[in-house]
């Protein structure tokens, strides 16, 4: 395993790569590696010949009020996860060397970026999808993954490949979750231990609304509040937001919905945000 930091070196790496004929596979994170990234990793080991990781913790998606200080970092253990899966390359470079002065270029959807968590988080897609491209660019990789768990993500990220003609395969991997169905997270280390076991809530939630929509219900008002209640049982977690969303398009939905639907929620435990997701239909 190669960990490289700059943008030359890798791409001198990665030219040697395509020449021999070797197709690139990318998984872009901001490292404190968990089980979830790793099930990311395999599945890129599986699809391409060359496996790149990138832990770059991009301080353009993080807002001013956001502790981007805070976010857990752990280089070594990280490391030592990539090398025992069979990584090849890990680009980890350094604030400056992804943002050099002057640069003010950005990507951005400005319809997508703006609702759910964009809303929550103003300009927080557009540095997730300005530093996407720039991994892109740097990695030119064959094919990129990226989670469900973070669904908004994918869904902009595949409509921007679509918008900018990318010529890399987006592949979305299922949420892997805790023993007690919590979705791994990064940000769960930073939980206290009675919130981390109120946390459960969130995947209660969304066993309700599958429940109901097995049951043949398809309201979405109906879904959306007894998602509420099940979430209200729990005091330590105040909720940010439930919503019931087109699963393609993420375009709201009212009445009774027939297409496949996304459960998406946000809710905050102390400082900590939680996501989660869930399609059904
Ligand atoms: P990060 O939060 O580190 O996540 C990296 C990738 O891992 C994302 O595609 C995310 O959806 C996926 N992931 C996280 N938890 C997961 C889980 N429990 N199951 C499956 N996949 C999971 O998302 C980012 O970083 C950044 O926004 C990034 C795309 C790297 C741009 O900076």
């Amino acid at each position: 395993m190669k960990v490289i930091a700059t943008i030359a070196e890798l791409r001198a790496a990665l030219r040697i790569e395509r020449l021999n004929g070797k197709t690139i596979g990318l998984v872009p994170t901001m490292g404190y590696l968990h089980i979830g990234h790793m099930t990311l990793v395999r599945h890129s080991r599986a699809a391409s010949d060359i496996t790149v990781v990138s832990i770059f913790v991009n301080p353009t998606q993080f807002g001013p009020n956001e502790d981007l200080a805070a976010y857990p970092r752990d280089m070594a253990g990280d490391l030592a996860k990539l090398e025992s899966e069979g990584v090849d390359y890990v680009f980890t470079p350094d604030v400056s060397e992804v943002y050099r002065p002057g640069a003010n270029t950005i990507v951005e959807n400005p319809v997508l970026s703006r609702v759910l968590i964009g809303k929550i988080r103003p300009g927080h897609f557009r540095g997730v999808t300005t530093v996407v491209t720039k991994l892109f660019n740097i990695v030119q990789p064959d094919q990129a993954f990226f989670g469900e768990k973070d669904y908004q993500q994918l869904t902009i990220i595949r409509q921007m490949v679509a918008d900018l003609d990318v010529p890399t395969e987006i592949t979305g991997v299922a949420t892997v979750r805790e023993a007690d169905g919590l979705a791994c997270s990064s940000r769960n280390a930073l939980l206290t231990p009675s919130d981390r076991k109120a946390a459960v809530i969130l995947a209660k939630s969304l066993a309700k609304a599958e429940e109901m929509v097995a049951q043949g219900l398809r309201s979405v008002s109906a879904i959306r509040n007894a998602v509420r209640a099940v979430l209200q049982t729990e005091k330590r977690g105040e909720i940010e937001s439930v919503d019931v969303r087109d699963a393609r398009t993420l375009d709201p939905l009212s009445g009774k919905f027939r297409q496949p639907v996304v459960i998406l929620l946000t809710v905050r435990f102390g400082k900590v945000r939680l996501i989660d997701q869930r399609v059904i239909g």
